[in-house]
């Protein structure tokens, strides 16, 4: 028996979990590691992981007293974001994957992966990590083993995820699990030295099996690629446990808001990557009175309550944000949560040893080294820090983390926002007339495409419920099981709304402030959810009057509250058309739910032109 083998069979002793035994054994034989380490999940294992990445060059440690135990590292170039062109759903069939997803032969793809993932740990350590999407034993948490050969895919999912020997505890001898298998692709032979950031350059694949629950993820270490148990595992995969256990497991942010009078309700929202979606997490309201507290900022799994009503949970637990534009100004609690224990990524570094990021202040640096390590002022032309530079950062140091963010049971859900970047037409806010409505309105959603995917920034694609790189099966069948939950006997079901703070006038310039002053928008919400006020019907949906818009203090001129509240009946009439062409990629898969809103729409549409 080889050594590897042996040092497996030495671990896997000490675990109850026969498959899981059986299966990382297996994997170490496949891939061929020179050390199989199990994850305990401990700060001294973080810590560990922070030294190796400093020691091969991965890592730089911040100046302590500025940002206390944390690090700047800097990937290759080619491996900046997720790679949306290289992800593939392997169900049975390609209409199961539907026309959104990349799509391979499941026995094709393990084939070809297999071969890819000989021998591809040799020379490195081979990680397992059992980690929860979920506050351990949460009746809606989930178990996942990550196996990865990466130390920077180590420390970063314990901030991500709870990870370690007390998810072994709950899995116990024959726990459910997702099996996720990650490889950096590049195998160290005896005399090589590693580069700072290992990565495949000529393979990089995704794979997620959704029949057997597995994830392959081949040649890349960078955020969602590698970090399994955010979109690959919570999204991907669990958007198929859901439709097959009656859930959902949505890219959602989940926030609470408390009223002045204390009384407190729990919003969800779907938000396309880089679209403000952290920010409205940890919003801070401008108007008196109000509160925003953070369940969480980028995934909601919901689940019916005994009372018919949808409870949410986070099933991450840290954040991995967009540091661009990230500021005291934008977002202080996120700036506020950032200051310690976390792991910068793509950023660039000032002379005395801490972050910068384009927006991070206003003045910008006189000298800097930018994310690809050179010397950089602001006469260089470029920018410091990447597009798609990240922060990962542990929840529970977020000042305005919600006191029940952890709570086993989640929280009750008053309202779904979606949402999405858009110049021109779509109104500040639309309530839906149903939830039939509500999922037309999800199901619809566009926006213009940032940097969070490799790609041309600036473009419009339809992204339904912010879902399309997400969801792990047929777009049409999903938005069938969004119809299905709405049937559900005895559901109490949230309130559906579309938002959209990306307005802009004929000169580009923004229409509607953002940032805190959203908190005007959430209050509209919460008073519709409560009854409280009233709305007016138009052919998209249900709008707020321009003075039940909390508008004081804002200075915004009439003639912009008019146009954000406004119908543009042309602009949405030539919307139809796009509509029906998006829809008709579903197919057969189309439900005929969604195919009678597009009609009523233009009914209506055209009716107010009459
Ligand atoms: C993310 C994304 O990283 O949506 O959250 O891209
Ligand atoms: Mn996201």
């Amino acid at each position: 028996m080889s050594s590897i083998a042996m040092e497996v069979e030495t671990a896997s002793s000490e675990r109850k979990h026969k498959r899981l035994a059986s299966w990382v054994e297996e994997v170490a034989r496949m891939c061929k590691p020179d050390r199989v380490h199990w994850c305990d999940g401990s700060p001294e294992e973080y810590q560990a992981m922070l030294r190796l990445m400093i020691l091969s060059g991965t890592a730089i440690p911040l100046d302590e007293r500025k940002r206390p135990n944390s690090v700047l590292v800097r990937s290759n170039p080619a491996d900046v974001a997720r790679v949306e062109d290289r992800t593939f759903i392997c169900a049975r069939t390609k209409d199961e994957a539907g026309p959104t997803n990349n799509w391979e032969d499941p026995v094709k793809m393990t084939e070809k992966l297999k071969g890819l993932y000989t021998g591809s740990m040799t020379g490195r350590t081979m990680y397992v990590i059992p980690y929860s999407m979920g506050p351990i034993g949460s009746p809606i948490a989930k178990v996942g083993i990550e196996i990865t050969d990466s130390p920077y895919v180590v420390a970063n999912m314990h901030i991500m995820a709870r990870v370690g020997t007390r998810v072994l505890e709950v899995l116990g001898s024959d726990g459910e699990f997702v099996r996720g298998l990650h490889s950096v692709g590049a195998p160290l032979g005896p005399n090589d030295q590693d580069s700072p950031w290992p990565n495949n350059a000529v393979d990089k694949y995704i794979c997620h099996f959704p029949d057997t629950r597995e994830i392959w993820s081949y040649g890349s270490g960078y955020g969602g690629n590698a970090l399994l148990g955010k979109k690959c595992h919570a999204l991907r995969i669990a958007s198929v446990q859901a439709r097959d256990e009656g859930w959902m497991a949505e890219h959602m942010l989940i926030l609470k808001l408390t009223n002045p009078a204390g009384v407190v309700k729990y919003m969800t929202g779907a938000f396309p990557s880089a679209c403000g979606k952290t920010n409205l997490a940890m919003l801070i309201p401008t108007i008196p009175g109000w509160k925003v507290e953070t369940v969480g900022d980028d995934i909601a799994w919901m689940k019916f309550g005994a009372d018919g009503r949808l409870y949410a949970i986070n099933p991450e637990y840290g954040f991995f944000g967009v540091a661009p534009g990230t500021s005291m100004q934008s977002n202080a609690n996120a700036i506020l949560t950032a200051t310690k224990n976390s792991i910068f990524t793509n950023c660039a570094m000032t002379p005395d040893g801490d972050v910068w990021w384009e927006g991070l202040t206003e003045k910008k640096p006189a000298q800097l080294m930018d994310w690809l390590r050179r010397p950089w002022t602001p006469e260089s032309g470029r920018k410091a820090a990447h597009p798609n530079s990240r922060f990962t950062t542990p929840a529970k140091q977020c000042p305005v983390i919600a006191p029940e963010w952890e709570d086993p049971k989640g929280v009750p859900i008053d309202a779904i926002l979606f949402g999405g970047r858009r110049g021109g037409v779509v109104p500040l806010v639309t309530e839906s007339f149903t939830w039939q409505h509500g999922t037309f309105l999800g199901a619809t959603a566009s926006s213009e495409t940032t940097a969070a995917a490799t790609g041309k920034v600036g473009q419009l694609r339809r992204d339904p419920m912010a879902m399309l790189p997400f969801c792990g099966y047929n777009m049409g069948d999903y938005f069938g099981h969004y119809l299905k939950i709405g049937t559900r006997p005895g559901a109490k079901l949230p309130k559906i709304y579309y938002v959209n703070w990306f307005r802009t006038d004929e000169n580009g310039k923004f229409l509607w402030p953002g940032y805190g002053e959203n908190s005007r928008v959430l209050k509209w919400i919460f008073e519709r959810c409560d009854g409280k006020v009233h709305a007016t019907e138009t052919p998209i949906g249900r709008l707020p009057a321009p003075a039940d818009l909390d508008t004081k203090g804002l200075n915004l001129p009439d003639a912009n509250v008019a146009k954000l509240l406004s119908v543009d009946v042309d602009g949405w009439l030539e919307e139809v058309p796009r509509i029906r062409e998006h829809f008709a990629k579903f197919g057969s898969h189309l439900p005929k739910g969604m195919q009678d809103e597009v009609d009523g729409l233009e009914q209506r549409l055209k009716a107010a032109k009459r």
